[in-house]
Order: structure tokens, then sequence, then C-alpha cells
């Protein structure tokens, strides 16, 4: 992948940006026929999420889980210590985690969502405010479960999905001061999510962590981070900060988490791992009240919901995610596929995310009326033109359905996320997407608009069944 001068540290000796594995264990896509895949989404009701795998050429619904392991990572697989209580897989987890974080307590969680839901469990409740740049879905959800309010105060930057800025996952610190000036003692802790995946993969700076911090610190209120792409972050920070570019990735991380007194991670993520997550934490207090929540519905305090061998799989990929070749490639391969989308002709969020691009779909398809779903409408051409899976992120996803006209209440923006799975296609995969968006571009007036048939009550977009207007 070619270089750009202007973004990256040091110039690398040679222009091309090579995936910095080589290929040990394959496995085998299958390929599909037009017809064929226009038969499989009519019986998928056009909803991606009910496809079958092996339908689908490139799969970039998500980053989340579909990571492929090193040989280190399956050889931790073999050595996994599968003891009830005190299993050495987990001495090795929570080691590895304590030297990252420089946290305390490291509770292990199934995924990233049970480690919030355990956070607002003990930390939030009725009549208080959680605020935070901008939560992911599961956060919001978690937070609001507990009858707490999950606010967003993303930076200014972010309004403005066609504009380039470095940090536009940085949090608007003057909003947050008001709100703590007039309700901080309604506020257990403030959240800030590495990177912001909502708002397009887009890194946080360390200076807004230690304003965030200092601003904090004033009212006594707690940060916390969502960790989930911590290492994409701290890359981020290395290309883009001033004065940051001769500094590992590594420190970069364990600075971003000294300004936090906790965090929450899905290792589906940042831990290059198929399942798993963790909590952790300095207060002794919440971290008594959190384990005994663990023991109730996720497992012991020594693998809570986990299998030893994953343990062992995420304290290895947490370690490997911060090897800087992997994060330069990891961050140029999100940015080479912007470009191929971009020169395609598509709007997309800018600048492209660490671990996902995101088209703009209703300036992509300006003939399709945002009630008429031109986010799913350009999910589903990805599939029919090239078996490529991806997600919508607009209407389906944080719209409604007026209850009187019947018709599709639109969200803020119409999105569609090709999420890189880590270590998992190369060049000539992404190269192959852009040649599925040329086309795509190329026949964009013919794309018809969709309309909802079924949804259900909650979360519509895993399960809603759709038609195309004609
Ligand atoms: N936080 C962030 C920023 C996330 O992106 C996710 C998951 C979670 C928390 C929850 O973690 O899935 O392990 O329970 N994001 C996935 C995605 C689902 O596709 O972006 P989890």
């Amino acid at each position: 992948m070619a270089h750009p001068d202007s973004r990256s540290g040091p110039p690398p000796a040679f222009h091309t940006i090579i995936e910095p594995f080589k290929i040990k264990s394959v496995e085998p896509l299958r390929m599909t026929t037009r017809s064929q895949r226009q038969a499989h989404l009519i019986a998928a009701g056009y909803n991606p999420f009910r496809l079958a795998s092996e339908d689908v050429l490139i799969d970039l619904l998500t980053d989340s889980g579909t990571g492929a392991m090193s040989s280190e990572q399956w050889a931790g697989i073999m050595r996994g210590d599968e003891a009830y209580a005190g299993s050495s897989s987990f001495a090795r987890f929570e080691s590895v985690i304590r030297e990252l974080t420089g946290y305390k307590h490291v509770i292990p969680t199934h995924q990233g969502r049970a480690a919030e839901r355990i956070l607002f469990a003990v930390t939030a409740g009725p009549g208080k405010v959680v605020p935070g740049n901008h939560h992911f879905d599961t956060t919001r959800a978690n937070i609001e479960a507990t009858g707490a309010e999950a606010l967003d105060l993303p930076c200014a930057e972010a309004a403005d999905a066609s504009k380039p800025a470095p940090f536009k996952g940085n949090i608007d610190l003057a909003r947050l001061e008001a709100l703590l000036q007039q309700r901080s003692g309604d506020v257990p802790l403030c959240m800030m999510t590495l990177t912001d995946n909502s708002g397009g993969g887009q890194p946080v700076s360390l200076q807004n962590l230690r304003d965030a911090r200092r601003l904090l610190n004033r009212f006594g209120v707690p940060l916390f981070i969502d960790a989930a792409r911590f290492a994409e972050n701290a890359m981020f920070v290395k290309l883009r900060e001033p004065g940051q570019s001769s500094r590992t990735p590594r420190e970069i991380a364990h600075e971003q988490f000294s300004f936090a007194d906790g965090c929450t991670m899905s290792a589906k993520k940042d831990g290059i791992a198929n399942i798993g997550g963790f909590l952790a934490l300095n207060s002794d207090k919440w971290a008594d009240s959190m384990r005994q929540l663990l023991i109730l519905t996720e497992g012991f305090t020594t693998y809570g919901g986990l299998a030893g061998r994953d343990l062992e799989a995420i304290a290895q990929g947490l370690d490997e995610v911060l090897h800087e070749d992997y994060l330069r490639y990891r961050l140029r391969s999100a940015e080479y596929l912007g470009d191929g989308i971009r020169r395609a002709g598509m709007a997309i969020v800018e600048p492209p995310g660490g671990h996902a691009v995101y088209i703009d779909a209703r300036a992509t398809l300006p003939h399709i009326p945002p009630a008429d779903l031109p986010g799913q409408a350009l999910v589903c051409a990805l599939y029919i033109e090239g078996g490529v899976r991806c997600v919508e992120v607009g209407t389906v996803m944080f719209g409604h359905t007026d209850a009187a006209t019947g018709r599709q209440v639109p969200a803020v923006h119409d999105l569609v996320r090709l999420a890189l799975p880590r270590r998992v296609y190369t060049q000539s995969h992404v190269d192959y997407v852009i040649e599925v968006a040329e086309q795509i571009a190329r026949e964009r007036d013919s794309i018809a608009g969709y309309r909802m048939v079924s949804e259900p009550p909650a979360l519509r977009h895993f399960s809603a069944v759709f038609e195309p207007l004609r």
C-alpha cells in the first residue's frame, strides 16, 4: 500500500507498507454468482445480519471478534490453565493488564458489554448522568438500563462528517464544564471512548484526555476509558499529535490510561481475541462490589465467563496489538480503503477511522430520501455486486417508524460502515472491495430505496425485514 508521506512518522526505506505477517493457516472463501447472492439476500429479507457467513465473500460487518490470532496466541490456547480458581492463565492476564493500564484491580468478563453492565450497575442509577465524548450503543444501553442518563458531548469538529480534523473523537470540554457546574453531584464518572466508534473511529488526543482529567479533578469526578480500540488511538496520537512522533505506541497507551481511574475493554477489538473483555480500576470499594456482581452472572473472579485459554490469547493479543509495524499497517489499511472509496466517487466520513471506513450513503445516493433508507440500499448493493457484507449505521439503526404514518423518521446521518477485521484480509481483498464500490458508483442512479416490512420492538437493525421499492 502506498505510503502517505505527510502523515506517518519516520519515512520507511520503501514505499509500500506490507502486511507485517505471513500466513500459516488459511480459510477458503466461497465464490458466489450475482444471481446466487440475489437469492440469498431475498431469503435474508434484504438484511445482511441474516445472511449465512459462508455466502459472504468479504465480511466487513465488524472488526469485533473477527481478527486472526497469531501463532503465539494459538500456543497460548494450548497452554491455557483451566483451573476454576487461581488459574495461572489468569495470573498472566492480570499482570499484562496491570502493566499496560497501571490499574490495581483486573476483573475478567466475557466481552465489553458485560464489563459495562457491571461498572454501571455499581456506579450509576436513577437521577445520575454519565457524560462522555460519544458512548457506544451498548455503553449507552447499560447506563440507561440503570435509570441513569447517557450524555454525549462530542467536540464541534465531529459535527461535519465531510471535513477532516485530527482528533474528531475529542470531548467538548466547555459543555462538560457546564454540566459539572450544574450537577457534578449526579455524575458518578465520565467515560471517554477510544477511538470513537459511533463517530467514525475517530481518535481522542492526549491533550484532550489531560484537560478532561484536570477539569474532572476540580469536581472530584472519576474518569473511565472505554478502551476497545486503545492501541489504534495511541498510534493516531503518535502520527498526529505534536511532539508525539518519537514515542512508542506503548508509551502513549500508558499515558492514555494514566489519565483515568479505570477502564472497560472489549478484547474482541484491540485484544485481537475472538471473545473476551475486562474491567480494570483503582477503587477498592467499587472493585469489591463489582466482583460480587461478577460472581453472580459471569463467573469466579479468576475467569469471569472466559476459559483459561481465552485469557492467554487476550494477554498475548494485548502485547502484539501495540507493535508499531502492526499499527502502521492497520491504520494505513483503513486509510487505503478510504482513499479508494473516495476515488470511486463516494462521500466518506473524513478522515477514515482506525478500524473502519464510514460511507455517507445520503450524500452518495442523493436520489434516495432518508426515509427510503439510502444506507440499507448501499449495504444491499455492496452484497449483490460483490458479496461484500457491511452494516448500515443510520436510519435503520437509530431512526424509528412513525406510528401514525408508518414512515421512517430518519437518523441524523445515514452511514454505511466497512469495518476491517484485524490481520484477516490482504491488500488484494481491499482492492477488490474498492472495485466493487467503483462499479456501484457508476450505476448508482439505478439503485432503489428500501421499505421496512417488519421490525422487532428493540434493536431492530439485527432482524428487521426489508423490500426494495422497485
Ligand atoms: N465499546 C465500543 C467502543 C465498541 O465498539 C463495542 C463493540 C463495545 C464497547 C462492546 O463490546 O461487543 O465486546 O460487548 N462494538 C462492536 C462493533 C459490536 O461492531 O463495533 P462487546
